[in-house]
C-alpha cells in the first residue's frame, strides 16, 4: 500500500451533500487513509444506549467505495453532554479540588468506572458493526490521552489510587517505607488515609507525587486497554493504536509501546521556531525506537498553521513537504494531517486543513496534493527500516522525579536537557535511537545518558555491564542520584555509578539563572550553564576543568576506562559548541560516523532499507533533507540517483556524485543498480547489517 496519506475526517461537521465532494477531492489529492469518527460520540449515541450509526455507515461505505482505508476512531475522546449531566462524577478535578466542566473535550476522570463502562459499551457497538468492513484498516483508540486532562484528583481517583497502592505495596508499612513518611509526621496507619497529592500548604511528599504520576499514566492506559481488549476480541487481526504526543509528560511512550500494535505520533512543528526540526527529530527517533525500529505513523500534523499557539505562523512554501518527508526519513509509514476539511465553526476553525476555507485553489491544498503524489510514486519505502550505532537514553520515571519540587535547582528541565544532548548528534548527521534504560544496549557503539536523576540499581548495573563489555558511555550531571522512590542512593553521589564513573560528586553547585562558567581542556573548551558539581576523582581523569567561579580548578568533564570500554562524565551542561566538540571526539573514539561524510550544515541524511528476502529486490533509500532556506550542494561518495525527482518527473534518473538541494529541498537517493550495493560509500556505517 505504500506510505499512507490522509487526515482526520470529521464528516459530522458537514451536510451529507458535502461528503460526495469530499471523496472526489480526497481521490484527487491522493488520500489513501483517513482517521474517522474521533469526535462522533454525541452523534452516534445521541441518547444513552440509543445508537444511530446509519449516517456513519454511509461514511464508511463511501470511503470503501473510493478505495480509502479508515483508521477508525473509537469515538470516546469527548463524552456527550448527556453523560456528564447524568453522571457529573465523571468530570475531572484539579489538585485544588476545582471541577473541570464540559464544554471543551476530554472532560472525564480517567479512573471513572462510569466513563469507562460507557466508553466500552460504545466500542462494543462499533466493533461489531464495522468488523469485516472493507474500509476498516486500523483502530484509533481515544485521542491524545492526557492532552488536556493529564491527571485527576477527585474522590474516585483517590479510591483508585488506593487500590493501585495496595496492589503495589501490599502493606501500609511498605508504603511508609517507600514514601519516607517518617519525615514530617506523614506515617499512615491505613491505606484509607492516603489521598492524591492535592494542593497542600507546602511541598507534598515527593514519592507520593511520583507514584501519582505513575498512577495517572496507568489510569490513562487502563482506559486505552479497556477499549483495546474489546477490539482485540471482536476484530482480531485489525491493528490497534492511539495517537501519542511528543515529549508528553503524562504518558510514558515506552510503557504504552508494548500495548500498541503500531506506534503513532502527532507532531506540530512551530514555523516560528527556526530549528523545530531537531525537536521533531528527537520525537521521531523515539517513536521508531519504541518498538525496536518498527515503522510508525505520523497520525497528525498541520498542513499549515495551527490555532492554539499565541501566534500561529503558516508553514512557508516547501516546509510542510520537508517536515513530512523528515517523518518518513526517520521511519514513518504514514503521513496524516489534522484535518481534511477546515471547520467553519468551533474552536478549530482557524486551524489549517488539507482542504482550506479557500478550497482547492489554495497554496496549502496544492502542496498537500503534490506531496500525496510523491508518496504514491515511491510506495516501496514503506516497511523499510533504519539502524543506528548510537542510543540516547530517556526515561519517564526519571523525568517525573527530576521535575518535582524541592530540588537543588528547579531549572532542570528534562526535555531541554535531552534535546541539548540529541542536537549535536542530529547536527553531525549521526543515526540515533532513543531508548529506555532497560533496553539491550550491547549492539550500540555509543550510549548517551543525558540526565538520569532517577536510576535503579539494576539499570545502573546494566550500564556498567555495557561499558565493561567494551561500550562507550557518556553520562551527564545529576544522574544516578535517587532510587525508584526518589530516595537518595546511600554511599555518596552518584552511588550506583561511582565505580563505573571513577569519581564522587561531593556537592551540587547549580548556577544562577543566566550565568555561565568557563570550562577548559581537551576538545571541550568553552562555557557551560545551568549546573555544576564539585567532583572528586576516584580513578577517572579530568579532561576539562572549571576555570572560573567557585569550582575553579576542579574537574568539569572526566573520562574513565572501565573494563573494555570507556565512560565520560559531564559535571555541567556544556553549551552547544563545546558539547558538540566533545561528542565528536567521543564518536571518533567509538568509531561512530555520520550517515554521509561531509554533510553540509543544516542538511539531514538518513537511511531506510530492507534486505528484500529471497524473492524481492533489496531496497535502500538515502534521504537528504535541506533544512536551510537557501540551496545547498551535497557531495555524494558515489553516484546515486534521485528516485523522488525521477518518480515525479521533476528530474532525471541519471546517477550523480553531486546534488543540489533547493531551499527546503528533499532528495530520496537510490543506487542505480541493486547489484552494485556494497556496505561502503553513500550508505555508510549506519547500514551495517
Ligand atoms: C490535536 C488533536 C486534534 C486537533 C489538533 C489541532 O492533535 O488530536 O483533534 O485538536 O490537535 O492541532
Amino acid at each position: 500500500m505504500g506510505i499512507r496519506f490522509g487526515g482526520d475526517y470529521n464528516p459530522e461537521q458537514w451536510p451529507q451533500e458535502v461528503w460526495a465532494e469530499d471523496l472526489k477531492l480526497m481521490k484527487a489529492a491522493h488520500v489513501t487513509m483517513v482517521t474517522a469518527g474521533i469526535f462522533s460520540w454525541a452523534k452516534v449515541e445521541p441518547r444513552p444506549g440509543a445508537y444511530d450509526f446509519g449516517w456513519f455507515d454511509r461514511v464508511m461505505d463511501g470511503l470503501a467505495g473510493a478505495g480509502i482505508e479508515v483508521c477508525l476512531a473509537t469515538m470516546t475522546a469527548s463524552p456527550p453532554p448527556w453523560l456528564s449531566r447524568a453522571h457529573p462524577e465523571i468530570l475531572p478535578e484539579g489538585p485544588d479540588g476545582q471541577r473541570r466542566w464540559p464544554g471543551g473535550r476530554q472532560h472525564y476522570c480517567p479512573s471513572s468506572p462510569v466513563y469507562r463502562e460507557h466508553a466500552v459499551r460504545l466500542v462494543e457497538q462499533l466493533a461489531d458493526r464495522y468488523a469485516g468492513h472493507p474500509a476498516l484498516a486500523l483502530w484509533h483508540v481515544g485521542n491524545e490521552y492526557g492532552c488536556h486532562t493529564r491527571q485527576c484528583f477527585c474522590d474516585v481517583s483517590a479510591a483508585d489510587f488506593r487500590r493501585w497502592l495496595r496492589e503495589r505495596y501490599e502493606t501500609v508499612d511498605a508504603l511508609n517505607d517507600a514514601w519516607s513518611t517518617a519525615f514530617w509526621s506523614q506515617a499512615y496507619s491505613d491505606f484509607a488515609e492516603v489521598l492524591p497529592p492535592r494542593a497542600a500548604p507546602t511541598f507534598p511528599n515527593p514519592a507520593q507525587q511520583l507514584d501519582y504520576l505513575r498512577f495517572g499514566d496507568d489510569a490513562l492506559r487502563a482506559c486505552y486497554l479497556a477499549e483495546k481488549a474489546v477490539l482485540d476480541r471482536r476484530t482480531p487481526g485489525v491493528p490497534v493504536t492511539t495517537n501519542l504526543m511528543p515529549q508528553h509528560k503524562p504518558v510514558d511512550a515506552f510503557a504504552w509501546s508494548t500495548h500498541m500494535d503500531v506506534m503513532a505520533l502527532d507532531f506540530y512543528q512551530d514555523p516560528h521556531e527556526p530549528d523545530d526540526h531537531v525537536r521533531a527529530g528527537y520525537a521521531f527517533d523515539l517513536m521508531r525506537s519504541a518498538r525496536s525500529g518498527q515503522p510508525w505513523l505520523l497520525l497528525e500534523q498541520a498542513p499549515g498553521a495551527v490555532n492554539w499557539r499565541p501566534r500561529n505562523g503558516p508553514k512557508p512554501p516547501g516546509a510542510m513537504r520537508l517536515w513530512s518527508w523528515q517523518a518518513v526519513a526517520q521511519g514513518a509509514d504514514a503521513v496524516l494531517y489534522f484535518q481534511w476539511r477546515q471547520s467553519l465553526g468551533g474552536a478549530e476553525k482557524f486551524h489549517s486543513a488539507m482542504l482550506p476555507h479557500g478550497g482547492t485553489r489554495t497554496r496549502v491544498h496544492r502542496e498537500v496534493t503534490a506531496l500525496g503524489a510523491e508518496f504514491k510514486a515511491l510506495p516501496d519505502i514503506a516497511g523499510t527500516r533504519s539502524r543506528a550505532d548510537v542510543a540516547l537514553l530517556a526515561d519517564w520515571h526519571s523525568w517525573w522525579a527530576l521535575e518535582l519540587d524541592s530540588k537543588p535547582s528547579t531549572a532542570l528541565d528534562h526535555s531541554r536537557i535531552a534535546l541539548a544532548h540529541y542536537r549535536p548528534l542530529f547536527e553531525a548527521g549521526v543515526a540515533c535511537d532513543v531508548v529506555p534504560p532497560d533496553r539491550e544496549l550491547s549492539g550500540y557503539r555509543l550510549v548517551v545518558v543525558p540526565n538520569l536523576y532517577l536510576l535503579t540499581a539494576r539499570d545502573a548495573t546494566r550500564l556498567a555491564t555495557y561499558v565493561r563489555g567494551g561500550g562507550r558511555l557518556v553520562v551527564s550531571f545529576f544522574s544516578g542520584i535517587v532510587d525508584e522512590h526518589d530516595r537518595v542512593h546511600p554511599g555518596g553521589y552518584p552511588a550506583p555509578l561511582r565505580e563505573l564513573l571513577g569519581l564522587r560528586v561531593e556537592e551540587f553547585w547549580p548556577l544562577e539563572a543566566g550565568s555561565t562558567v568557563a570550562v577548559e581542556g581537551g576538545p571541550c573548551a568553552g562555557r557551560a550553564d545551568l549546573w555544576s558539581e564539585a567532583i572528586d576523582l576516584e580513578g577517572a581523569e579530568a579532561l576539562a576543568h572549571f576555570t572560573e567561579g567557585d569550582l575553579a580548578g576542579r574537574p568539569a568533564v572526566t573520562r574513565h576506562a572501565y573494563g573494555r570500554g570507556t565512560v565520560w562524565y559531564l559535571g555541567t551542561r556544556l553549551e552547544p559548541g563545546p558539547l558538540r566538540a566533545l561528542l565528536d571526539d567521543v564518536r571518533a573514539h567509538a568509531g561512530v560516523t555520520p550517515v554521509l561524510p561531509d554533510l553540509p550544515e543544516g542538511v539531514q541524511a538518513t537511511v531506510r532499507e530492507a534486505d528484500g528476502g529471497p524473492h524481492a529486490p533489496s531496497r535502500k533509500y538515502t534521504f537528504l533533507l535541506n533544512h536551510r532556506t537557501e540551496a545547498v550542494d551535497v557531495a555524494l561518495p558515489r553516484p546515486l540517483s534521485d528516485a523522488l525527482a525521477a518518480a515525479t518527473g521533476a528530474g532525471s534518473t541519471a546517477p550523480t556524485e553531486r546534488i543540489t538541494l533547493p531551499a527546503r529541498g528533499v532528495a530520496v537517493l537510490t543506487a542505480p543498480e541493486p547489484a552494485a550495493e556494497t556496505d561502503e560509500g553513500a550508505e555508510g556505517p549506519a547500514s551495517r547489517g
